[in-house]
């Protein structure tokens, strides 16, 4: 089990690069199962969810080379089609080998996926698709089965734009006899990048980023590189942070237009920065005023930042309404925001925050990835010291958090307590 201590209370500042996407990445080296040949992946973020990925593809008898953010995977000799419960309950991308392996030899054996417990988090969108495109799916009591004798287009609604959905079912059409059109498909950038790997090894995808993806089957896909897009996810939480604590702060490697959502909201909070393109330079310590915050698909205000933005409201003069919309349990950071002081209301999915209210160091746990993203943030702005525990949740998803914070004169440290 791991832990981050953080001793509260240090201004910041300097420079945060944004790592690639986790969610990008977590469907990218899935997706090249379905290459024929070698390919590169560029900007992988050094993430737990990586290294589990990668036990996937060589347990699948795949080759991997891992240097300096770059991977090279060769499948072109994959001989299993089963994931044992042991890697695919290590987390939620694991779903993504359905589609790649359903794609490429027809067949995939895996047990439930894992990831953070948010809500229910079905994939009843995915294996409709998949029968759609011609599979069969066997639920059984620990894993699925999924078969197909050929795969062939066909047209797939969706009933809500998921964002696994929409990348899972791209996965498996790509391969499939003639055109596949994906309705009220999700349009996160996620979804963009995993089109752009498949074009580039000679899929034929068009309307990614749009409601309607239109997939024409290929055979073959050769050897392509692609890199993955920064993280929106990770860029959003610093920015958070550099506005509470920030004394000059600039976020870098960033596409600006990703972060759109966000940053309309911390403006109207009264947060002051400089938005260039590529970097954000982020002016804290500002006085701030109460908003209110709903999230959204994309391009609305994403769910993955709504943990650390509530933290962001206990600081805000007013009353604040926070409203969760996509997952029905993500609020496990709220009683040990309380512990620290906030003001915090929940009934249901939503949460009224009175600010500002000055928050103390305590003792907390991180119950998922966002969650303990919130709570390191709410440590480095409280008084005192803070001890997340289960911080193994937050090495999931935030590439080298410690140290970039430490470059920036947060003071923290990671405690291995095995
Ligand atoms: N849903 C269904 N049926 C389905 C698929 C989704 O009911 O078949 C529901 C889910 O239960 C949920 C909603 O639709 O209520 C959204 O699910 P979606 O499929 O869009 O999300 P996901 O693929 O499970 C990915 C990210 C999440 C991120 C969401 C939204 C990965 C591995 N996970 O999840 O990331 O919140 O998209 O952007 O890419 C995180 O990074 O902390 C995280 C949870």
């Amino acid at each position: 089990m791991k832990q981050i201590k953080i001793q509260g209370g240090n201004l910041l500042s300097g420079t945060i690069a944004i790592s690639g996407m986790k969610n990008a990445a977590v469907a990218l080296i899935p997706a090249a199962i379905l290459c024929d040949e070698e390919v590169t992946i560029t900007n992988v973020p050094n993430i737990s969810d990586k290294y589990a990925l990668i036990e996937i593809i060589k347990l699948l008898n795949g080759q991997v080379t891992d240097q300096d953010a770059t991977l090279k995977i060769n499948t072109s000799d994959i001989t299993s089609e089963i994931i044992p419960e042991s890697l695919a309950s290590k987390l939620r991308a694991s779903y993504y080998f359905m589609g790649a392996l359903l794609g490429r030899k027809k067949h995939v054996e895996i047990y439930f996926p894992g990831g953070c417990n948010i809500g229910n988090r079905k994939i009843d969108f995915h294996l409709k698709g998949f029968q759609l495109l011609g599979a069969t799916v066997e639920e059984m009591e620990d894993k699925y089965i999924i078969h197909a004798e050929e795969l062939k287009g066909t047209n797939i609604h969706l009933d809500f734009a998921s964002v696994g959905a929409t990348i899972n079912l791209m996965l498996a059409a790509v391969k499939a006899q003639g055109k596949t059109i994906i309705d009220n498909a999700a349009k996160e950038p996620d979804v963009i990048n995993v089109a752009e790997f498949l074009n580039n090894m000679g899929a034929k995808i068009t309307g990614a980023g749009t409601n309607t993806i239109t997939i024409e089957g290929v055979d073959y896909l050769h050897k392509a590189t692609i890199e993955v897009l920064p993280d929106r996810i990770e860029a959003g939480t610093y920015l958070i942070l550099g506005a509470l604590i920030g004394e000059n702060i600039t976020i870098t490697n960033i596409v600006k237009e990703h972060l759109s959502a966000l940053l309309t909201k911390l403006i109207d909070a009264g947060v002051k920065m400089d938005i260039k393109e590529n970097e954000i330079i982020i002016y804290g310590r500002q006085k701030l005023k109460a908003i209110n915050v709903k999230t959204l698909v994309y391009p609305g205000f994403v769910t993955d930042w709504g943990q650390p933005m509530s933290v962001l409201l206990t600081q805000c003069e007013g009353s604040s309404i926070f409203e969760e919309t996509i997952y029905e349990n993500r609020m496990g950071h709220v009683p040990y925001l309380n512990k620290m002081g906030a003001n915090m209301t929940l009934k249901n999915q939503t949460i009224k925050i009175q600010g500002p209210t000055p928050l103390k160091g305590q003792d907390v746990v991180a119950s998922d990835l966002r969650a303990g993203a919130s709570l390191v943030i709410a440590g480095l702005i409280a008084d005192g010291t803070t001890l997340i525990n289960d911080a193994e949740h937050i090495l999931r998803g935030y590439e080298r958090i410690v140290e970039k914070l430490t470059a920036v004169g947060a003071k923290l440290e990671l405690i291995d307590i095995n």
